[in-house]
């Protein structure tokens, strides 16, 4: 009986260790500013910003504005409506943005995207930071 406790104590051990070594963690990759958020229901004019933001930002600034290896995420306290007001994120995206607080480089800027559009899109932002506790 002890025996078997034994192998089941190694058996569990060995789980616990290679869960450790394979589960991905935030933090590990130094090339990725990505963050986890909590994604709130989204009303009418926030869903549409999310469409826009899928096929204009999304591809810098990550799933659900989370980061990618390209930008980094716009869930986070540094563009949070006291920082990076809504005027902000219109000069974003007509002018670009300088290299500033990363090191991805300059955003370019996104001359496809109109005012209304980018509108909509802060809408999306601001409601995912909201849910994240960004405020
Ligand atoms: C080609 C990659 C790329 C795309 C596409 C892109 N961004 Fe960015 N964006 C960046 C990077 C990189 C930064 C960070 C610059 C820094 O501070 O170092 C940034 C920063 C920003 C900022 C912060 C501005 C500030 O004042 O600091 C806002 C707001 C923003 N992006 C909005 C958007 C929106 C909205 C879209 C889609 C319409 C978009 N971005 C598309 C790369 C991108």
């Amino acid at each position: 009986v002890r025996r078997f406790f034994l192998i089941v104590l190694l058996l569990l051990g060995s789980a616990a260790a290679g869960w450790a070594v394979l589960a991905p963690s935030i933090g590990d990759d130094p090339g990725v500013a990505a963050v986890q958020v909590v994604v709130p229901p989204l009303d009418g004019v926030a869903r549409a910003g999310e469409r826009i933001y899928a096929e204009r930002c999304l591809s810098c600034h990550g799933p659900d504005a989370t980061g990618s290896d390209k930008g980094p995420p716009l869930v986070h306290v540094i563009y949070g409506p006291a920082q990076v007001g809504d005027a902000a994120f219109l000069a974003a995206v007509r002018r670009g943005v300088k290299q500033r607080h990363w090191t991805f480089g300059d955003m370019p800027q996104q001359p496809k995207t109109t005012d209304a559009e980018v509108q909509r899109v802060v809408a999306y932002v601001r409601a995912l930071q909201r849910a994240n506790g960004v405020n």
